[in-house]
């Protein structure tokens, strides 16, 4: 399910909240700062423990990390890197892309049922705001309808002669796997201006 709020994504009790970093992943100004300082110095000292993938950098642009939120009501921060926009010749999109495809799947694999992303690389990285929302709705849409997908086949219960677990529904007679919450993702934009921009594209 998507929703599209307007608001301070700092304030948000869900699994996860996402963090428009750095590569370096020490904390920055933008939403970063909001972040920082809102989740206590336990951040910092989390981020410093990130390996750096080579000097200087823990989270390469387009890559994710997660880390818990400490004084945020959200369970995790999950820090990425959006491009730098230079014109868009130089595979911005596919960069920011893939942001929010590895964000989504950092969180599926840490069992969050929520998330909440920021308008990412749109404030200090320069990214045009429509191009942004039009890449950051594609692929959130992508996601979810393959997890639905997946969902969707069921596990069958195994039909190894015991009898059917009494929680597990029934489908055409046969027990199928309950299915798990569909992930919330909220596009928690910080201006009423680009919350418009994202509700124009999910009529
Ligand atoms: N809640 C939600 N959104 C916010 C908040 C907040 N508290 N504060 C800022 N934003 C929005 C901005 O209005 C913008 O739409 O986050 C979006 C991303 O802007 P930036 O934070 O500037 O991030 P980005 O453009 O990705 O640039 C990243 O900025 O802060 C530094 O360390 C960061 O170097 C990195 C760069």
């Amino acid at each position: 399910m998507i929703k599209i709020i307007q608001g301070d994504i700092t304030t948000l009790a869900v699994d996860a909240i996402v963090n428009a970093a750095n590569q370096v992943m020490l904390g920055g100004g933008g939403v970063d700062g909001a972040i920082h300082r809102a989740a206590g110095h336990e951040l910092y000292e989390a981020c410093l423990k990130v390996p750096e993938v080579r000097p200087g950098v823990r989270c390469p642009t387009g890559e994710a990390r997660i880390t818990p939120g400490f004084k945020l009501p959200a369970k995790f921060v999950i820090h990425t890197v959006g491009p730098v926009y230079s014109g868009g010749q130089h595979g911005e999109a596919e960069k920011l892309a893939a942001c929010y495809r590895n964000s989504l799947a950092l969180a599926a694999e840490n069992d969050c049922t929520s998330i909440a992303f920021p308008c990412i690389s749109t404030g200090i990285y320069g990214y045009p705001k429509e191009a942004a929302a039009q890449i950051a709705v594609r692929e959130v849409k992508a996601f979810l309808a393959a997890k639905n997908a997946e969902t969707a086949k069921g596990e069958d219960v195994p039909q190894n002669g015991r009898a059917r677990p009494p929680s597990a529904p029934l489908q055409n007679g046969r027990a199928v796997a309950p299915r798990p919450p569909e992930m919330e993702v909220i596009f928690c934009c910080f201006s009423e201006r680009d919350a418009n921009v994202y509700r124009s594209l999910i009529a």
